[in-house]
């Protein structure tokens, strides 16, 4: 997955710039959360080099990666204003898959550091890290705090064990139960594999934020929570029946993903031991990142608009495992859009989110 996952680059109509409204409502959300973290790891800490390194982890490239940015930097000085004191160096590392659009972030960081300097007098040294997060990233005990949003529900593989999942691309409501447990086993492998090496880079008394996409329940009676996948594989489907997609591909197609319930990421964290749940909420988000914007759409857009999102998600695996030309994703899509329509049309669906916030012990 290190080497193929990567949101769609650029700025064109297809990117993740331009279609990543949803995941910005999250970060915002969860903002409040990010923020106290934050003022608790100032409280209690002394950056007795007079330095404070901070990460996002999946940070991928467009509005987004500078937002969280930016409130990082607002909040510590707003704090170190209060106090009277001067505030330390703040360095901050943009860590993405190697084929994240990393040129796009870069170009955007002279003028965002300038536009700080000038608002309020904030120095930050800023670095892209590329690399997996499901490896070591930073030196030992280099890092204050590490922010993740929307990016650990990718798994680092496909999980063994999914032959019996044809006709589904994810978890699914015919999904035999093999395959969530093949699903679950690859969350564990993986979140403890982050827990470890994040414990490593953390300094004692380090805060983690992390906010993914989750599931409200336990076990197989939870699989309408990917009924979204669902509508994905049906567009799937519609096209290998027009021989546009090759059915055996389509066959031994997952996602690599997994999104966890509140328990199976408390179970991990005590598991694993190196830190203390401070704060673990789940939350839901209509997936109209449209309703109640001033600019909403007209009805039936906002199909439209989540197929584009998806699109800049999920595009670049789909073409990658299909072998398929620009025209066929944008077919695939263009198609997903239609049933979405319709789905959000009917129901309000939302998408369910989990936020923790993490002490690393010692
Ligand atoms: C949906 S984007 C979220 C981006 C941003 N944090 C936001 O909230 O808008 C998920 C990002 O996670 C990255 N990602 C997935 N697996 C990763 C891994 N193992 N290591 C580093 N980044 C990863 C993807 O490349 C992608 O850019």
């Amino acid at each position: 997955m290190a080497n193929v996952l990567h949101m769609n680059g650029s700025l064109e109509e297809t990117s993740y710039a331009m279609n990543s409204l949803l995941q910005r409502k999250g970060i915002l959300r969860t903002l409040p959360i990010t923020k106290k973290t934050v003022a608790e790891l100032m409280c209690n800490s002394r950056f007795p080099e007079g330095r404070l390194a901070m990460a996002d982890l999946g940070c991928a490239s467009g509005p987004n990666t500078l937002l969280l940015v930016s409130e990082m930097i607002k909040v510590v000085h707003k704090l170190y204003g209060e106090l009277g004191q001067d505030c330390p160096e703040l360095q901050i590392f943009l860590n993405d898959l190697p084929g994240n659009d990393f040129n796009h972030v870069f170009t955007s960081i002279q003028g965002f550091k300038e536009n700080m300097k000038k608002e309020m007098g904030a120095q930050a040294f800023i670095a892209g890290v590329p690399g997996s997060f499901y490896d070591r990233l930073f030196p030992t005990h280099s890092l204050h705090f590490i922010h993740s949003s929307y990016s650990l529900q990718w798994r680092s593989q496909v999980p063994q064990g999914l032959e019996e999942n044809k006709g589904n691309i994810y978890l699914a409501s015919s999904s035999p139960p093999c395959v969530l447990e093949a699903y679950y086993r690859q969350f564990q492998v993986d979140i403890s594999s982050f827990l470890k090496f994040r414990a490593q880079e953390l300094v004692t008394g380090g805060r983690m934020v992390l906010t993914l996409p989750g599931r409200r329940g336990e076990g197989s009676s939870e699989k309408e929570c990917c009924y979204i996948w669902e509508l994905m594989s049906i567009a799937l489907k519609q096209m290998t029946s027009e021989g546009l997609i090759d059915q055996q591909k389509l066959d031994s197609f997952n996602l690599p993903m997994y999104m966890p319930s509140a328990m199976e990421v408390e179970v991990e964290v005590q598991k694993q031991g190196s830190f203390a749940i401070e704060h673990l909420e789940l939350w839901d988000m209509n997936w109209d990142a449209y309703e109640g914007e001033v600019m909403s759409l007209p009805a039936g857009d906002g199909g439209y608009q989540l197929s584009k999102c998806m699109e800049a998600v999920f595009g670049p695996v789909i073409a990658h495992h299909f072998d398929s030309s620009r025209e066929i994703i944008d077919e695939v899509f263009r198609r997903y859009g239609l049933l979405l329509s319709d789905w959000m049309a009917k129901e309000s669906p939302t998408l369910v989110s989990l936020t923790v916030s993490l002490t690393k012990r010692h």
